[in-house]
């Protein structure tokens, strides 16, 4: 029998701010199927955490995998982009000058037209 990879593996996870770690060797391993949760106090290291495997936030040092492929390590990152990793932000992301439809199509590209249609479908689904 095939022995499964993890959806996602972290492996001594470390992040410092200003010589302080807050991420101290963190290890964690998600299999398919497997819902799981940060737990701990405000300040524990839970979003910081989140951040360096969605890829918006580097690690000092350790490893991220996902489904057996390395991701980052302290040399080699896959993008955020490229992750396909979705991450949604404790705090409001959203520019403060712009409509909620100028907000989703921030990131689109492609002509007006086409812009439109789809801040539309994606507006429906929410
Ligand atoms: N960009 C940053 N610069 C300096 N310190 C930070 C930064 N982001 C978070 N911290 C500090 O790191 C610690 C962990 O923060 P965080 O990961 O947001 O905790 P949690 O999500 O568990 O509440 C906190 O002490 C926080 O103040
Ligand atoms: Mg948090």
């Amino acid at each position: 029998m095939q022995t499964q990879d993890p959806r996602l593996e972290i492996k001594h996870m470390v992040r410092r701010y200003d010589g302080r770690s807050v991420v101290n060797d963190v290890s964690l391993r998600v299999m398919p199927g497997q819902v799981t949760c940060l737990l701990g106090p405000s300040g524990c290291g839970k979003s910081t955490t989140l951040r360096m495997i969605a890829g918006v936030e580097m690690q000092d040092s350790g490893e991220i995998w996902v489904d057996g492929n390395l991701v980052c390590d302290t040399v080699f990152r896959i993008p955020p982009e490229r992750r396909h990793i979705g991450l949604m932000f404790q705090d409001f992301a959203l520019f403060p000058h712009l409509s909620v439809a100028q907000n989703v199509a921030f990131g689109l590209s492609g002509d007006k037209a086409a812009i439109a249609d789809r801040v539309k479908e994606l507006l429906s689904r929410v």
